[in-house]
């Protein structure tokens, strides 16, 4: 695969609510590495697919009825199509082996993308990656070089044959702006992140996506660098929740869906998206575990606790994630 060099547009946040979704069928499927696949998807009449900023996803809706987050590596200013890539997770929930058994010509429901990593106003970049952690990276790597931004990307995985995109990356190696580093699958083998981190550089902003241990290793090893400059896209959930949110699980509080006017209690042990499913209010969910975005909502009245992993403290003066969010007020007011 080609870099992307042109400057893609202004990073932007946006919601599912704005978004529904829409067919698209899969031109091509190409092998990237062992076990990951890349997926061209396409309007199936050949018009161009909505616009995308570098670090956006889209929620794929499989056959099976799974809905999974797929972040788009091509080129954000190419709007004919979108690629996804996607690592064939045997031991994972469905998701990934349901997308390896598509073909060409099949046709999918998707999002339109969203995106809630973008790429910062800044000019300097570290890019952390851990294995298909890589596909959002790529994206906003090409176009911190497209906006000819300064960069450093770390790329770790187990071996050559399971790194996607290797050969487009070597001359990024060989300029010394990118290292690739195998573990052979052992952890003790791993890129010394602490050294790799230790210093923020000037203006820095540092971006990582991998696995959920390998992104525990990232945040544990940048928790120095300055507030506001780390920026992190997560697969599965963080190792655990804070001891408030561990406690706001054990109050009941009402949420009111404003748009209808119905109020449903929300129990100890159950989610907004449990009470609303028990009660045929139909919602977009993936991973009910607050880190794909999918179940994002804007909240009208009442104080919200937040125990996800995807928005930031500006989105959550106007956002929560249903999945997992609970209410320090007694009732949340929600534009459903
Ligand atoms: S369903 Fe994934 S964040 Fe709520």
């Amino acid at each position: 695969m080609d870099l992307i060099v042109e400057r893609p547009p202004a990073a932007t946040r946006s919601g599912p609510m704005a978004t529904g979704k829409f067919p698209v069928s899969i031109r091509s499927i190409s092998e990237l590495a062992d076990d990951i696949r890349a997926f061209e998807l396409v309007d199936p009449t050949g018009m161009p697919l909505p616009a995308f900023s570098a670090g956006a996803h889209v929620d794929v809706h499989l056959p099976s009825g799974l809905i999974r987050q797929y972040s788009i590596c091509s080129d954000p200013l190419d709007a004919s199509r979108y690629v996804v890539a996607v690592l064939r997770d045997p031991s994972g929930r469905g998701g990934s082996v349901g997308m390896h058994q598509l073909t060409a010509g099949d046709h999918l429901q998707i999002s339109a993308p969203r995106n809630h990593f973008p790429l910062a106003d800044t000019s300097h970049h570290v890019f952390v990656a851990g294995g298909i952690g890589i596909t959002p990276i790529r994206s906003m790597m090409n176009a911190a070089l497209a906006r000819g931004d300064m960069f450093q990307l770390y790329y770790c995985t187990r071996s050559p044959e399971r790194t996607a995109f290797l050969d487009e990356l070597n001359p990024l190696v060989q300029a010394g702006i990118a290292v690739v580093h195998h573990d052979d699958g052992n952890p003790a083998n791993g890129l010394d992140l602490s050294a790799v981190l230790r210093e923020q550089p000037a203006g820095a902003h540092l971006y990582y996506c991998g696995p959920s241990r390998f992104m525990d290793a990232v945040d544990a090893s940048s928790t120095h660098w300055a507030p506001g400059t780390r920026h992190c896209e997560r697969f599965s959930a963080p190792s655990s929740g804070t001891a408030a949110t561990r406690a706001a699980a054990e109050i009941p509080f009402e949420v009111c869906l404003a748009r209808c006017g119905k109020t449903f209690t929300v129990p100890p042990g159950k989610t907004i998206v449990q009470i609303l499913r028990e009660n045929a209010v139909d919602v977009d969910v993936s991973c009910e575990e607050g880190y794909c975005g999918t179940c994002m909502t804007r909240y009208l009245d009442g104080e919200p606790i937040h125990s996800d992993s995807v928005l930031d403290e500006d989105d959550q003066q106007e956002f929560v994630m249903i999945c997992c969010c609970r209410a320090k007020s007694k009732t949340l007011t929600l534009d459903l």
